[in-house]
């Protein structure tokens, strides 16, 4: 059975005061749980969160982005080298950096493959616009996401992606996709692996929702066969409704 993965993507959130009180907050509440909890804060806090590991050992941590070449003259972009003493994992993708910063599938590609290398799993993120689902093309977009970043992979690098399905419609806007919507793209995405891997390397890989993800609606997301859990925005700046979507991963 795959664990239950919830990842917490504070965004352009929190100082580093801040930060390290809201992952203190988190940390003391966390009991036996047995979901795997991530938080992906900004990069200025990874170095003090590792150096504090201690205080939160049930808690991993990931980057919320790097950049897609290994070094140079970049400007203000982090490589993957700087980010990995600190990070298990890294999110790519993420729509907020594909719609306002231009991030493209090869660019989220040259990504996958630099975080890889350095022993980082990646954290996918596809999905689609209001536009897109209404013209009924969501599925086909998310193959071509999906096709486009990973399916240049083998069968062992595969097996270490995160996909996270988010769809945009539903990112920070409370309109959270019904757990219905979720489970019928999951299957999809779990259909594609198994159509170009195989359905054991399928039924490994974790697939997470994100969008709207609260304690209220949860338990019912994580209830359905293909969801393996959540990547969290907005209420995982909250230390009791974090722990309270952590519990209902449990
Ligand atoms: P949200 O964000 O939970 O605030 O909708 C999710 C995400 O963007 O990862």
């Amino acid at each position: 059975m795959r664990q239950k993965i919830i990842a917490g993507n504070w965004k352009m959130n929190t100082t580093l005061e801040e930060g390290i009180q809201l992952l203190q907050a988190i940390a003391v509440q966390i009991k036996d749980n047995t979901a795997q909890v991530i938080i992906c804060p900004p990069h200025t806090h990874l170095a003090s969160f590792n150096d504090n590991k201690d205080v939160h050992k049930q808690i991993l941590i990931g980057a919320q982005n790097c950049a897609d070449e290994a070094c140079g003259a970049y400007t203000g972009d982090i490589s993957v080298a700087m980010i990995q003493p600190f990070v298990k994992f890294c999110i790519v993708g993420h729509s907020e950096r594909r719609s306002y910063h231009g991030e493209t599938n090869e660019s989220i590609k040259a990504k996958i493959d630099l975080l890889l290398q350095h022993q980082i799993q990646p954290i996918f993120c596809c999905g689609e616009s209001l536009e897109e689902r209404n013209n009924e093309v969501h599925f086909e977009l998310v193959e071509s996401q999906i096709a486009a970043a990973l399916f240049h992979l083998d069968e062992s690098s595969i097996a270490q992606i995160i996909i996270a399905y988010e769809p945009i419609w539903a990112i920070g806007t409370g309109h959270t996709a019904s757990s219905a919507q979720a489970q019928e793209m999951h299957a999809f995405i779990r259909s594609l692996i198994a159509k170009k891997y195989s359905s054991a390397i399928a039924d490994r890989i974790s697939i997470i929702y994100g969008g709207s993800c609260n304690a209220s609606n949860a338990m019912e997301l994580f209830a359905q066969s293909d969801i393996d859990g959540g990547l969290i925005g907005g209420a995982s700046l909250k230390a009791e409704e974090f722990i309270k979507i952590i519990q209902a991963a449990n």
